[in-house]
């Protein structure tokens, strides 16, 4: 990114607004906290490298005045529809059986949320799963109930496999003989983002086409909420990568904003879920997980549990890429 690429909004202006506080780890009483809104203090952060050009196009819904929802969607569809991301909605690397799947859950400062699992030929699920969080009474749908529903709601049929990740495929079919391989930071890169709008409102949505090579039905944390994403707008907001069945199996996300909760920075919050992920597993090899998450104050924090880890940060001032902290050295 360069310099001159940065996004300047310094002469926007600011304000502060005083909600109900929550409990902190020294007291039990409510205490005010001063929550910052304004342009000044709208921001996103992404995960992995991809998120620079999503941040930029979700950064811009915001420095309009828009909400956050809008920010998560308009951003996230940037990866979805990026041909040459073999992670994330079209050109996604398919399962076992040369099936893209995909998984996208989105949550808004309301508690609303939306999300859908296993869905097949429709380019961008995250549009897609705020159209069951907004038109249906359901949080989920999945397989080809979501699709049908996709193509109700005018989304278009598309085959999502590329020539580039068939041919991948059909290379990893020959090589492996069907053993899985490895989830890590080079076969799978879920993009998940938070945004902090002007009236002090967060969203946080994630999109993925999940574990290369997947057995064919495998759903991750991605279309979870509490897995793939949390937020409670009182609180803060929390995001995954990574290995979905080590997030899912310890709630990652809701776990870090309860930990937010209970007094904890987003930093020591996500490093805290790492390391009970890092507890509870035998075996770590390959098992590669990733948290970011963001306080109402628009503090910021991540954390992951091998090196390589990073993630895409935004605001009034710069766009640039974080390397996250972590606990084991990646051989
Ligand atoms: N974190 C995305 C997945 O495991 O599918």
């Amino acid at each position: 990114m360069k310099r001159r690429d940065f996004v300047k909004l310094s002469s926007l202006g600011t304000t502060a607004i005083i909600l109900d506080g929550c409990k902190t780890k020294d007291s039990a009483e409510k205490k005010p906290i001063v929550y910052p809104v304004g342009m000044k203090n709208i921001k996103v952060i992404s995960t992995w490298n991809a998120g620079l050009q999503a941040n930029k196009v979700a950064f811009e819904v915001l420095k309009n005045k828009g909400v956050a929802i809008d920010a998560i969607e308009k951003g996230l569809n940037v990866t979805e529809s990026d041909l040459e991301n073999t992670s994330v909605g079209i050109g996604g690397l398919p399962d076992a059986n040369g099936d893209v799947t995909l998984d996208a859950c989105i949550m808004d400062h309301e508690f609303n949320c939306g999300s859908v699992s296993y869905l097949k030929n429709i380019e961008n699920p995250i549009s897609v799963a705020r159209k069951v969080m907004e038109d249906t009474p359901h949080v989920m749908l999945s397989g080809k109930g979501a699709y049908d529903f996709a193509i109700q709601k005018d989304f278009e049929h598309q085959e999502l496999l590329t020539e580039s990740s068939k041919k991948m495929w059909k290379e990893w079919k020959l090589e492996n003989n069907n053993v899985l391989p490895a989830i890590n930071h080079e076969n799978h890169d879920t993009i998940a983002m938070i945004a902090l709008d002007e009236k002090g409102n967060l969203s946080t949505g994630c999109t993925t086409s999940g574990w290369a090579y997947k057995l064919g039905g495998r759903v991750g944390d991605s279309p979870i909420i509490g897995a793939g994403v949390y937020l409670d707008n009182q609180v803060g907001a929390a995001c995954a990568t990574g290995m979905g069945e080590a997030i899912i199996k310890i709630c990652g996300s809701h776990a870090i904003v309860e930990l937010m909760r209970n007094g904890s920075s987003p930093q020591e919050a996500c490093k805290i879920a790492v390391q009970r992920i890092k507890n509870s597993n035998k075996d770590l090899k390959d098992l590669q997980v990733g948290f970011i998450a963001m306080n109402k104050n628009g503090e910021i924090g991540s954390y992951s549990l091998y090196s390589g880890f990073n993630y895409a940060y935004q605001d009034a001032q710069e766009s640039k890429l974080i390397d996250s902290k972590f606990d084991l050295e990646w051989d």
